[in-house]
């Protein structure tokens, strides 16, 4: 058969508008495509390719396990599930793990579990979700309408309700929305697809003590933030704030598709026998390979080495910026990273994508004004070096252009 891009507008559902190039092999940050071409890989799947393409730890962890149980239900349990549980719990806040397959599971977990909290111990009324503008929680009804971005939950009929959104990093907003009728405050630590945006120190202690004072869940989504994207294991770790519920994907699996849920045992005891679940969560493969995900980037060599390469980042950035000031700021952490675009290139986020392509370099938008960074957290240096000289290829294209 001749796969070739025009097979995907021939038949798939076309809500994706895919790349020209299918890649057909990956290792490390490089990855090549059908007629050999090589590409250094600085978008890692959006956020996911944690140890980039074919870690050979995790492809020995897939085959070994692919050779014993690839799947039960949770009619069964399984011991590479209880494993990951154990160490997530061991790793975290957590007390508790309810295992999916995708972030949006998690986040659907997540906001049922505290409708049903809230319901059980408050009564009926308490079922207000606050939410962020431009935030991002998947794509199931109700996480893409706690999403602050309607334009992606409308036109579908009716949408879930109680349901608020305000600006983040407005705290004044925050205090003048909630109530006891309030469940729970849904926040990404750092806005990913809303533009690589961090949230202020005060800004998130505040709502974590206004979440207190309303008896109201503080749920961290953590699937982009999360399993050492920002240098901690996971962004939580480095505000100073403990959520009472975290979801996590992306990163979680390097690649395979996992997540998770993670609370505490008195807030986990809400969902009961039934209340929820998952044919495929839990998957031994999927937990098998995650675990071993886990024990590599829960390490100092991996997190410190996040920092490193991020010092790298922003350097080269910062020194392109110097060159041909495209750039009003440099923002995120570790090596979830957004360069801002001015007022000059506003708007024009994709062009410097497409550009960054023509010279063999992936990357990613978040936004029409931000071009976000998500790499391997184990990219090496050289990758990291030739990678930015190539976009400085690419910028010098869009700014003569
Ligand atoms: C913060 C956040 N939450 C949830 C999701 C949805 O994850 P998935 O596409 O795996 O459902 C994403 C995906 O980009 C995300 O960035």
């Amino acid at each position: 058969m001749n796969v070739t891009r025009d097979l995907f507008d021939d038949v798939m559902v076309p809500n994706y508008n895919p790349a020209a190039i299918i890649p057909v092999k990956g290792l490390g940050s490089r990855l090549w495509d059908q007629a050999g071409t090589e590409f250094i890989d600085f978008a890692g799947g959006i956020a996911v390719n944690v140890l980039g393409h074919c870690h050979p730890e995790l492809v020995k962890t897939l085959q070994e396990q692919s050779e014993r149980v690839w799947h039960l239900s949770n009619v069964l349990t399984n011991e590479p599930a209880l494993r990951l549980a154990k160490k997530l719990t061991q790793a975290t806040f957590a007390e508790k793990v309810y295992f999916a397959n995708s972030g949006a599971e998690a986040n659907e977990a997540a906001l049922k579990l505290a409708r049903r909290y809230a319901v059980d111990k408050f009564g009926a009324e308490k079922n207000q979700i606050i939410a962020f503008n431009q935030g991002f929680h998947g794509r199931t009804f109700f996480t893409v309408t706690v999403g602050g971005q309607a334009a992606y939950s409308d036109g579908f009929g009716p949408k879930p309700s109680a349901i608020d959104h305000i600006d983040y990093n407005d705290l004044s907003a925050l205090e003048t929305l909630i109530s006891d009728k309030t469940c729970a405050v849904m926040m990404e630590p750092i806005q990913g697809e809303g533009g690589v945006v961090s949230p202020e120190t005060e800004f998130v202690k505040g709502v974590r003590a206004l979440c207190d004072k309303h008896n109201a869940l503080l749920i961290f989504d953590e699937v982009q933030s999360g399993m050492g994207r920002t240098g901690d294991l996971y962004a939580y770790m480095g505000l100073d704030v403990v959520p009472d519920i975290l979801t996590t994907a992306k990163s979680l699996g390097g690649g395979f598709p996992i997540a998770a849920m993670l609370t505490t045992t008195s807030i986990a005891e809400h969902l009961k026998i039934g209340t929820h679940g998952s044919t495929y969560g839990g998957n031994p493969l999927g937990c098998a390979v995650a675990e071993k995900v886990l024990d590599i980037v829960n390490t100092s060599e991996v997190l410190e080495g996040v920092k490193h390469k991020e010092t790298l980042f922003r350097t080269g950035l910062e020194k392109i910026n110097t060159q041909y000031q495209c750039f009003s700021d440099i923002r995120g952490k570790g090596l979830l990273l957004g360069a801002v675009l001015n007022e000059q290139y506003a708007g024009r986020s994709r062009d410097f994508l497409v550009a960054a392509a023509a010279e063999n370099l992936m990357c990613l938008v978040a936004g029409a004004n931000v071009v976000r960074f998500a790499p391997s957290l184990v990219i090496s240096d050289e990758d990291i070096l030739e990678g930015l000289s190539r976009f400085e290829l690419a910028i010098s294209k869009v700014v003569s252009s």
